[in-house]
């Protein structure tokens, strides 16, 4: 895909669009792609398999009852910063419906690979690799942006939530 803007080329795989420059993954953003992209596999298997097992559901609920709070109608566009495996995703859809659109962004493409499996050709999630502190989209383009676990490693944190809420809707 190329920008006419900047023109840049872009790659674009099967279930994801690489919108990240290599100049934006730096510092603590790279030590930490790099241990998602290798971790990937284990994380997918704690957090879809064992932790909803050994909690109850408690972790499942708690991720549900902080999309609760956004306030999501049908037919919204939501963004989750940092989707990692797409934990969040299957509580965006269930909110957003078909009319709705999810959009997931995280740095690592092995744990982006794994949202895969969660929406199973789901047409209304859009998976784009990208770093939090700069996201790739126009100011006020999403009803509601949700980050569950992840800023503690980025390496510009305030950054970040200034992104959060430029994309969001006021
Ligand atoms: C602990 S995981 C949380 C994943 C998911 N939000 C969840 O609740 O299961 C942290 C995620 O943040 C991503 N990440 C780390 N730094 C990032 C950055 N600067 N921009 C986007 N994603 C980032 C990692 O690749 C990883 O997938």
């Amino acid at each position: 895909m190329r920008c006419t803007i900047c023109n840049r080329s872009y790659r674009v795989m099967e279930s994801v669009i690489d919108l990240l420059p290599e100049e934006l993954v730096f510092g603590n953003d790279r030590k930490w792609m790099e241990f998602y992209d290798r971790s990937a596999s284990s994380y997918f298997k704690l957090f879809h398999r064992i932790i909803p097992v050994f909690t109850l559901g408690a972790e499942g609920r708690a991720r549900k009852g902080w999309v609760d709070l956004l306030e999501i109608k049908r037919g919204d566009t939501v963004l989750d910063v940092a989707t990692g495996t797409g934990r969040n995703i299957p509580y965006l859809i269930n909110k957003v419906g078909s009319e709705g659109v999810v959009y997931g962004i995280d740095l690592s493409l092995g744990m982006l690979r794994y949202v895969a499996e969660v929406i199973r050709k789901k047409r209304n999630v859009i998976l784009i690799r990208a770093n939090a502190s700069h996201l790739p989209f126009r100011d006020g383009c999403f009803d509601a942006v949700l980050h569950v676990g992840g800023i503690n490693t980025f390496e510009e944190k305030e950054l970040a939530i200034k992104e959060m809420f430029r994309v969001a809707k006021s």
